[in-house]
């Protein structure tokens, strides 16, 4: 079974139409969509996805801004696709993405960085099951 990661287009990044953009870098760089759906993320949602920053002072913005409308929510799998998934994204920071990512060709501001990659396999299983649930348990859709 092949890695998988769970990257998520932000809601200033479907507000500005960028979803089609974002998956067909991933399919052309050849990964498979296992997974994809648009969802109005809750507080409990998110707060179990940010657990690690819930006492950073930008916490409180980072929520609203997740909830300031839907988020294109997707499961990639395909060889490396945590760390290539991160790479195509580009620095977190917008102001430090190199050119070509994701991140460097959409977005400027890091309060609006227009998507989400898991950091780490590990968090890309917990992330997958916390979005997806039962509908996408751990392999049990893999293909291939
Ligand atoms: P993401 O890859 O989803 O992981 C954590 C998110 O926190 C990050 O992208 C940014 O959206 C947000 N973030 C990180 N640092 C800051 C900051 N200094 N100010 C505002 N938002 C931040």
């Amino acid at each position: 079974n092949e890695e998988r990661s769970f990257i998520a287009v932000k809601p200033d990044g479907v507000e500005r139409g960028l979803v089609g953009e974002i998956l067909r870098r991933f399919e052309a760089r050849g990964f498979k969509i296992l997974a994809l759906q648009l969802i109005h993320p809750s507080k409990e949602l998110l707060s179990e996805h940010y657990e690690d920053l819930a006492n950073k002072p930008f916490f409180p913005k980072l929520l609203a801004y997740m909830q300031s409308g839907p988020v294109a929510a997707f499961v990639i799998q395909g060889k490396g696709a945590v760390k290539i998934g991160r790479a195509m994204l580009g620095a977190t920071n917008p102001q430090d993405s190199a050119p070509g990512t994701i991140r460097a060709d959409f977005a400027l501001d890091i309060g609006k960085n227009v998507c989400h990659g898991s950091d780490s396999v590990e968090s890309a299983e917990r992330e997958i099951a916390l979005w997806f649930g039962d509908s996408l348990k751990p392999y049990a859709r893999a293909v291939d």
